[in-house]
């Protein structure tokens, strides 16, 4: 089928573009995504093709990964015009991909049912078991310390403070992961995201428990 080339070719491009990423954004992130954003996206009325290629192309111009094809969504459209998609179709996945991404209280809720399915994906993938090393990975490679006690983490910060701000991967959770459950936009999201954030919660506590030398 056409549609299922379309996904493959995607799939491949996306593997070409992060295969020297050791961030938290390698290829592996955007393929759960993929995967999550199908799964959610089964419970709502959503077109299928635009959710799986806004999922599996949601980084590629991403504003630390490609800061010169960010503000136009040079790759994403590149990619999708040589694939012969439709332009009412790039630009539907164009703004998604611009509505996705987390920045403080700047984050946007996205206007479609198909940006939102992605957006909640790709929040997932941040929390949970994958989401800490996820978290930890990022912090590593951006200099950041595991934790600092004498770092307080800062709550609400707008979307450029959320990008300045140096701060260790501990703090991430409370300046960033704790606010996610409850922001997802669909009601399956939000089911997977409340265990997810469980989850995280008692491994900070031992984290913590065995920091002060409790454990
Ligand atoms: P995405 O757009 O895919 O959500 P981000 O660039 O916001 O990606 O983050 C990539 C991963 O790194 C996420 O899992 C995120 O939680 C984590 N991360 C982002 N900023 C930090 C930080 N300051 N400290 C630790 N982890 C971070
Ligand atoms: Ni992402």
């Amino acid at each position: 089928m056409e549609e299922d080339a379309l996904i493959a070719a995607a799939q491949a491009y996306i593997r070409e573009v992060f295969q020297n990423d050791y961030s938290g954004h390698d290829y592996f992130h955007s393929l759960r995504v993929f995967k999550t954003a199908e799964r959610i996206a089964q419970q709502e009325a959503a077109d299928r093709t635009v959710v799986q290629l806004a999922a599996l192309l949601h980084d590629v111009d991403d504003r630390k990964l490609s800061p010169q094809t960010h503000a136009h969504k040079d790759r994403a459209t590149a990619f999708l015009r040589a694939q012969g998609v439709c332009v009412r179709r790039i630009e539907a996945i164009c703004t998604i991909i611009g509505e996705v991404s987390y920045s403080g209280t700047d984050s946007v809720v996205p206007e479609t049912i198909e940006g939102k399915c992605v957006q909640d994906a790709d929040r997932l993938d941040a929390i949970g078991a994958i989401g800490i090393a996820r978290a930890f990975a990022y912090g590593g490679s951006h200099g950041r310390a595991i934790h600092d006690p004498e770092i307080k983490p800062r709550l609400q910060m707008s979307g450029e403070q959320y990008q300045r701000h140096i701060s260790s991967s501990v703090n991430h959770f409370y300046e960033k992961l704790f606010n996610l459950a409850e922001r997802m936009n669909t009601r399956s999201a939000r089911q997977i995201a409340e265990h997810r954030e469980q989850f995280m919660r008692e491994y900070l506590r031992e984290f913590l428990d065995e920091w002060e030398g409790l454990l």
